[in-house]
C-alpha cells in the first residue's frame, strides 16, 4: 500500500524538484545505482546538464567544445567517440564502454576515475543528481 503512495508521488512530482524527497524515499534504504536510475528523472537531468553545457553539447550533430559532443555517449567506447577530440592519455587508457556504472564513477570524481584527465570538473556529489544526469544522457 505504502509503495503505491510513493509511486503516485513520483509520477506527480516528476515535473519539478518537488518530487525529490519522494524519489529519494522510493529509491529505498541503502540505494544502489540501479535503484537511483529506477527513480531517475531525465528532464531534471537535462536541467542539471547546465553545469556541463559550457564544455559539452548533447544534440545529434552538435559541435565539440572544450569537451566532446555527448550524443549517444551511453554505450559508446570510452574516449573514442569523437575522432577529432584530443582525449587525454588518462582517459584513453580506460578500457570498455560508457556504462551507467562507469558514468556514475566518472561523474562522482573525474580525477579519481581517470587521474590526469583534461576534464576540469569537480564532480557531482549527490547520487540522485548523477542518476538524473545519466538518465538524461541515456535519453540523448
Ligand atoms: C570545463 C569543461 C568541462 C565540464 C564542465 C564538463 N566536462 Fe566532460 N569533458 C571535458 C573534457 C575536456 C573531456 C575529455 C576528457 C579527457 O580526454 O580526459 C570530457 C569528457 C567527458 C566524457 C567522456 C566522453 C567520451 O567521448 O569518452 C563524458 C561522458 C563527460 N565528459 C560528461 C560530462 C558531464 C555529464 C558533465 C557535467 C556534469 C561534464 N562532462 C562537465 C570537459 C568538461
Amino acid at each position: 500500500m505504502r509503495r503505491w503512495v510513493l509511486v503516485a508521488a513520483v509520477a506527480l512530482g516528476g515535473c519539478g524538484d518537488s518530487g525529490l524527497a519522494e524519489r529519494r524515499a522510493a529509491a529505498g534504504a541503502d540505494p544502489t545505482l540501479a535503484d537511483y536510475l529506477r527513480v531517475s528523472d531525465a528532464a531534471r537531468g537535462g536541467r542539471l546538464f547546465g553545469q556541463c553545457a559550457a564544455c559539452h553539447t548533447v544534440r545529434e550533430g552538435g559541435p565539440d567544445l572544450n569537451g566532446p559532443n555527448l550524443h549517444g555517449v551511453v554505450g559508446r567506447r570510452i574516449a573514442e567517440g569523437r575522432a577529432r577530440v584530443g582525449y587525454s592519455a588518462a582517459l584513453q587508457a580506460k578500457p570498455g564502454v560508457w556504462t551507467p556504472e562507469a558514468l556514475d564513477a566518472w561523474l562522482t570524481a573525474p580525477q579519481r576515475f581517470a587521474p590526469g584527465t583534461s576534464m576540469r570538473f569537480g564532480g557531482i556529489a549527490d547520487p540522485l543528481d548523477r542518476a538524473d544526469v545519466i538518465a538524461f544522457l541515456r535519453a540523448n
